[in-house]
Protein backbone atom coordinates (compact mmCIF):
# COMPACT_ATOMS: atom_id res chain seq x y z
CA UNK A 1 0.00 0.00 0.00
CA UNK A 2 0.98 3.48 -0.55
CA UNK A 3 1.47 5.64 2.74
CA UNK A 4 1.92 8.90 3.55
CA UNK A 5 0.64 9.58 7.50
CA UNK A 6 4.09 8.48 8.95
CA UNK A 7 7.00 9.74 11.44
CA UNK A 8 9.65 8.52 13.38
CA UNK A 9 9.15 7.89 16.54
CA UNK A 10 12.82 6.54 18.26
CA UNK A 11 16.30 6.72 16.75
CA UNK A 12 17.86 3.36 18.54
CA UNK A 13 16.41 1.47 18.17
CA UNK A 14 14.87 2.98 15.09
CA UNK A 15 10.68 3.09 15.83
CA UNK A 16 8.37 4.26 12.78
CA UNK A 17 4.75 5.58 13.40
CA UNK A 18 2.33 4.04 10.75
CA UNK A 19 -1.15 5.08 10.10
CA UNK A 20 -3.48 2.41 8.64
CA UNK A 21 -6.34 2.42 7.61
CA UNK A 22 -8.58 -0.34 8.87
CA UNK A 23 -10.67 -0.80 5.42
CA UNK A 24 -7.23 -1.60 3.84
CA UNK A 25 -6.06 -5.31 3.01
CA UNK A 26 -2.73 -4.46 4.40
CA UNK A 27 -3.99 -3.43 7.88
CA UNK A 28 -5.58 -7.28 8.81
CA UNK A 29 -2.31 -8.79 6.87
CA UNK A 30 0.03 -6.42 9.32
CA UNK A 31 -2.01 -7.32 12.35
CA UNK A 32 -1.70 -11.43 11.29
CA UNK A 33 1.70 -11.74 10.27
CA UNK A 34 3.21 -8.34 12.54
CA UNK A 35 5.98 -7.36 9.96
CA UNK A 36 6.34 -5.65 6.74
CA UNK A 37 8.70 -3.67 4.72
CA UNK A 38 8.67 -0.01 4.22
CA UNK A 39 9.54 1.09 1.46
CA UNK A 40 11.51 4.62 0.46
CA UNK A 41 10.59 5.36 -3.88
CA UNK A 42 11.83 8.03 -5.70
CA UNK A 43 10.21 10.36 -8.03
CA UNK A 44 10.36 8.54 -11.05
CA UNK A 45 8.04 5.65 -9.18
CA UNK A 46 5.35 8.56 -8.73
CA UNK A 47 2.91 7.02 -11.14
CA UNK A 48 3.43 3.71 -9.20
CA UNK A 49 2.68 5.21 -5.80
CA UNK A 50 0.05 6.45 -6.92
CA UNK A 51 -1.74 3.00 -8.75
CA UNK A 52 -0.75 1.30 -5.79
CA UNK A 53 -2.69 3.41 -3.44
CA UNK A 54 -5.69 3.03 -6.41
CA UNK A 55 -6.18 -0.88 -5.76
CA UNK A 56 -6.08 -3.44 -3.00
CA UNK A 57 -4.33 -6.47 -2.47
CA UNK A 58 -6.90 -9.04 -2.22
CA UNK A 59 -8.16 -7.85 -5.55
CA UNK A 60 -4.50 -7.63 -7.45
CA UNK A 61 -0.91 -8.59 -7.72
CA UNK A 62 0.41 -5.27 -7.37
CA UNK A 63 3.98 -6.20 -8.30
CA UNK A 64 2.87 -7.60 -11.37
CA UNK A 65 0.25 -5.17 -11.99
CA UNK A 66 2.85 -2.24 -11.58
CA UNK A 67 6.03 -4.22 -13.21
CA UNK A 68 8.03 -4.03 -9.58
CA UNK A 69 10.76 -7.25 -8.42
CA UNK A 70 10.41 -8.85 -5.04
CA UNK A 71 13.40 -9.55 -3.15
CA UNK A 72 13.86 -11.44 0.30
CA UNK A 73 14.16 -10.10 3.15
CA UNK A 74 16.30 -11.15 5.58
CA UNK A 75 14.54 -10.64 8.60
CA UNK A 76 11.14 -11.02 7.86
CA UNK A 77 8.92 -12.72 5.04
CA UNK A 78 7.32 -9.74 3.31
CA UNK A 79 9.57 -8.93 0.11
CA UNK A 80 11.71 -5.91 -0.39
CA UNK A 81 10.68 -3.47 -3.68
CA UNK A 82 14.31 -3.41 -5.49
CA UNK A 83 13.22 -0.24 -7.11
CA UNK A 84 12.89 1.76 -4.15
CA UNK A 85 15.77 3.76 -2.79
CA UNK A 86 15.76 2.26 0.50
CA UNK A 87 13.97 -0.39 2.43
CA UNK A 88 12.97 -1.06 5.80
CA UNK A 89 12.03 -3.93 7.40
CA UNK A 90 10.24 -3.81 10.38
CA UNK A 91 8.48 -6.02 12.93
CA UNK A 92 5.06 -4.75 14.92
CA UNK A 93 6.16 -4.06 18.66
CA UNK A 94 3.55 -2.18 19.83
CA UNK A 95 -0.44 -2.91 19.01
CA UNK A 96 -1.89 -1.11 21.75
CA UNK A 97 -2.92 1.98 19.93
CA UNK A 98 -4.36 -0.10 17.00
CA UNK A 99 -8.12 -0.10 17.93
CA UNK A 100 -7.93 3.47 19.27
CA UNK A 101 -5.96 5.52 16.36
CA UNK A 102 -5.02 2.69 13.94
CA UNK A 103 -1.78 3.73 14.30
CA UNK A 104 1.15 0.91 14.37
CA UNK A 105 4.49 1.13 15.26
CA UNK A 106 7.15 -0.42 14.29
CA UNK A 107 10.54 -1.24 14.96
CA UNK A 108 13.22 -1.14 11.64
CA UNK A 109 15.47 -4.45 12.50
CA UNK A 110 17.17 -4.02 9.23
CA UNK A 111 17.60 -0.99 6.88
CA UNK A 112 19.25 -1.23 3.22
CA UNK A 113 19.61 2.15 1.87
CA UNK A 114 21.44 2.67 -1.87
CA UNK A 115 24.37 4.64 -1.43
CA UNK A 116 23.70 6.70 -4.02
CA UNK A 117 22.55 9.41 -5.03
CA UNK A 118 23.58 10.94 -1.48
CA UNK A 119 20.39 12.99 -1.54
CA UNK A 120 17.95 10.65 -3.64
CA UNK A 121 14.72 13.06 -5.49
CA UNK A 122 11.99 11.86 -3.33
CA UNK A 123 8.54 13.20 -3.28
CA UNK A 124 6.14 13.80 -0.07
CA UNK A 125 2.72 13.62 0.09
CA UNK A 126 0.52 17.26 1.03
CA UNK A 127 -3.06 15.70 0.75
CA UNK A 128 -5.82 16.48 -1.69
CA UNK A 129 -3.81 14.86 -4.43
CA UNK A 130 -0.34 17.32 -3.97
CA UNK A 131 2.94 15.93 -3.56
CA UNK A 132 6.25 17.84 -2.65
CA UNK A 133 9.58 17.04 -4.69
CA UNK A 134 12.23 17.11 -2.73
CA UNK A 135 14.98 19.79 -4.09
CA UNK A 136 17.73 21.90 -3.02
CA UNK A 137 19.98 20.41 0.26
CA UNK A 138 21.45 23.13 2.47
CA UNK A 139 24.08 21.42 5.00
CA UNK A 140 23.69 23.45 8.63
CA UNK A 141 25.44 20.50 9.83
CA UNK A 142 28.14 23.30 11.95
CA UNK A 143 25.60 25.00 13.16
CA UNK A 144 24.33 21.75 15.46
CA UNK A 145 24.63 20.61 18.53
CA UNK A 146 26.54 17.68 18.60
CA UNK A 147 23.78 15.44 20.26
CA UNK A 148 21.17 16.54 17.80
CA UNK A 149 23.04 15.23 14.77
C1 LIG B 1 -0.41 9.33 -1.78
C2 LIG B 1 -1.21 8.37 -0.94
C3 LIG B 1 -1.00 8.31 0.43
C4 LIG B 1 -1.72 7.42 1.23
N1 LIG B 1 -1.50 7.38 2.58
C5 LIG B 1 -2.15 6.47 3.34
C6 LIG B 1 -1.85 6.35 4.74
O1 LIG B 1 -0.99 7.03 5.28
N2 LIG B 1 -2.55 5.44 5.45
C7 LIG B 1 -3.52 4.64 4.88
O2 LIG B 1 -4.13 3.83 5.59
N3 LIG B 1 -3.81 4.72 3.56
C8 LIG B 1 -3.14 5.60 2.78
N4 LIG B 1 -3.39 5.67 1.44
C9 LIG B 1 -4.43 4.80 0.87
C10 LIG B 1 -3.97 3.36 0.64
O3 LIG B 1 -2.72 3.33 -0.03
C11 LIG B 1 -5.04 2.65 -0.22
O4 LIG B 1 -6.24 2.55 0.55
C12 LIG B 1 -4.62 1.31 -0.77
O5 LIG B 1 -5.60 0.90 -1.70
C13 LIG B 1 -4.47 0.24 0.31
O6 LIG B 1 -4.01 -0.91 -0.31
P1 LIG B 1 -4.33 -2.36 0.27
O7 LIG B 1 -5.85 -2.50 0.35
O8 LIG B 1 -3.70 -3.31 -0.70
O9 LIG B 1 -3.71 -2.42 1.63
C14 LIG B 1 -2.69 6.55 0.63
C15 LIG B 1 -2.90 6.60 -0.77
C16 LIG B 1 -2.17 7.50 -1.54
C17 LIG B 1 -2.39 7.55 -3.03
Amino acid sequence: MTMGWHMMLGFSPALFGCYIWEENHSYQMLRRSKACVINLPTVDLVDTVVGIGNCHGADVDKFQRFGLTPRRATKVAAPLIVECYANFECKLIDASLINRYSLFIFEVVKAHVATSPKYPTTMHYRGDGVFMISGQNVSYRRRFKRVNL
